[in-house]
């Protein structure tokens, strides 16, 4: 047994860099390098479906509108065109063509134009026989390669791809899988934007094939269907990842449906779930209320921050949702959500958002722009469908460890994130309440100290410069059986100290070990890996800092 357990530690002494190196973040999703945040800009398909005001003059003025109304430089980039640009039958060479009344002058000419604005132009298509409008297009399936090659000469970056259509028997992985690699084939770097409705849950595989995902059917301008997309997607945060997003549709914000303080809380909610930010109304005929919602710069901010994660909810009852945003500076977003028809107080705590270790934490609200502080106690008077929406830091006087070696497990952390259930203590991550998991195990070896985690996972301490070493025994916990494929990460102030490399259910330990000289905090990522988040039940073991 002894012998057993030497071997095991033996091939666990690959001691990873301890050397600050700057690497390229691990892929965990479409290889395109697009989309690294969210998408932002325009599709017309709320404002006009396949009315006659789709025309190459409203495509024009939307670009126009975006220099000279400041939502280019608030992020907004592509102008995108929905079903019906297209003449119902391909040309004799078999090539799609532009609708004559609409586009006189081609796509091309309206690409080159939004181009020539510094912006970038989408176009949209069906993975079937026919588009999705009664009309029925000429759809993309069997002729992938051919309709990627036209749009990519058209100048076409972006690219929305439907359901519509027969099918000829080919899954939905099939079908989008193949569009994806006509558009590699091309050379020009275009989004893909699949939109099957969520009729095939993607979100269990579309992160290697799309950058981004519909996850449910339409929506429509009003209160009611945008409450229920936003409950259908809210849950699936842990499937969003870098370049491969959740896509609750496309924003109704503008179109009249709905009340000022809903569209708030559409455009809030929106960007705590890390959506696409695409513009849903005729900006030639909207008011400043509009433009007010959609150049919020402090809620983009939110959709558009580098880390990358999707608001979790905290907690939901009566109608009060919490949000949690974690944050690139090690902030959080939280969101206040009411979704009853009266005002209600609705409360939560810096702790419950993932944020400790500080004696007192700052909000700002991103609506009125009132900064106050708290001892940790988050909570406001919400009105009926609206949202209240901080931005919270840690602010105050920070603990650092004490002088020695010290297990982290025993450190109140600065920020926790955990795709299942809390950070565990002490315990491998049981998925759903605290303390659910069991004892710490790697590949049989069993530890008493670290804690327990479920990728995509961030945990950040303060050392307040006092440390000098990380050391972590690290990989998928036994509990995973031969499940799970993470890589875990070691981080200071935005450099990579330590990875893991690729971790397999099957791997035994790994020892990481990472100077942290001077460093205000040490930041533990276990990120996903290509074949998802499946049983990525990830262990730091005898997770320690040596300190002064
Ligand atoms: C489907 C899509 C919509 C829109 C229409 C166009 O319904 O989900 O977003 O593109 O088709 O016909």
């Amino acid at each position: 047994m002894a012998g057993r357990w030497l071997g095991a530690v033996m091939a666990a002494l690959l001691i990873t860099t301890g050397m600050a190196v700057v690497v390229t973040p691990q892929a965990v999703a479409l290889e395109n390098g697009l989309s690294r945040t969210p998408v932002m800009g325009f599709n017309n398909w709320n404002s006009t479906h396949c009315r006659a005001e789709f025309n190459e003059a409203m495509v024009k003025g939307i670009a126009d509108l975006f220099v000279s109304r400041g939502l280019k430089d608030a992020g907004y980039q592509y102008v995108n065109i929905d079903d019906c640009w297209a003449e119902p039958q391909r040309a004799s060479d078999g090539n799609l063509v532009p609708n004559r009344t609409r586009f006189p002058n081609g796509i091309k000419a309206v690409a080159d134009y939004v181009h020539s604005k510094g912006l970038k132009f989408g176009i949209y298509t069906s993975a079937g026989t026919v588009t999705c409008d009664g009309q029925g297009f000429p759809g993309g399936l069997n002729h992938e390669e051919q309709d990627a090659r036209l749009f990519a000469s058209w100048g076409v970056d972006y690219l929305k791809y439907d359901n519509c259509g027969d099918h000829q028997g080919q899954s939905a992985q099939q079908r989008y899988t193949k569009m994806r690699d006509a558009l590699a084939a091309t050379g020009r770097p275009i989004v893909f934007s699949i939109c099957e409705w969520g009729s095939n849950q993607p979100w269990t595989w579309a992160q290697p094939v799309g950058n981004s995902w519909r996850t449910t059917g339409d929506i429509s301008d009003n209160w009611g269907s945008m409450l229920d997309i936003f409950k259908r997607n809210v849950g699936l945060a842990p499937y969003s990842q870098r370049g491969a997003w959740n896509d609750p549709d496309m924003l109704e914000v503008g179109n009249g449906g709905m009340t000022d303080v809903e569209y708030r809380s559409h455009f809030t909610l929106w960007s705590m779930m890390n959506s696409p930010l695409l513009i849903g109304a005729d900006l030639r005929k909207v008011g400043q209320s509009t433009f007010d919602v959609l150049t919020n710069r402090d809620v983009i901010a939110l959709d558009q921050d580098t880390l990358g994660i999707q608001a979790g909810e905290i907690s939901n009852a009566g109608g009060r949702h919490v949000l949690a945003k974690p944050l690139e500076n090690g902030d959080v977003g939280v969101a206040l959500f009411n979704e009853s028809g009266s005002a209600q107080t609705i409360s939560t705590t810096a702790t419950a958002a993932g944020l400790g270790n500080a004696t007192s934490y700052r909000l700002r609200d991103l609506w009125s722009k009132v900064e106050t502080t708290t001892s940790g106690a988050i909570s406001a008077s919400v009105p009926a469908h609206g949202t209240v929406v901080y931005r919270v830091s840690r602010q105050g006087t920070f603990a650092t460890p004490a002088a020695g070696t010290t297990q982290v497990s025993d450190l109140t952390p600065a920020l926790s994130s955990n795709a299942w259930g809390p950070v565990e203590k002490d315990r491998s991550n049981g998925e759903q309440g605290a303390n659910d998991g069991r004892t710490l195990t790697i590949g049989g070896i069993t530890y008493n100290k670290g804690i327990g985690v479920h990728a995509r996972s961030e945990v950040r301490y303060y050392l307040g410069g006092k440390c000098t070493q990380f050391t972590a025994t690290v990989g998928i916990d036994d509990e995973s059986g031969d499940n799970g494929s993470v890589t875990m990460e070691v981080w200071a102030a935005g450099t990579q100290l330590a990875n893991s490399g690729l971790l397999r259910g099957t791997d035994g330990p790994k020892v990481l070990l990472a100077d942290v000289t001077g460093q205000s905090y040490v930041h533990l990522a276990v990120l996903p890996t290509q074949d998802g988040i499946n049983y990525d039940h990830a262990d730091w073991a005898n997770a320690t800092v040596t300190c002064s």
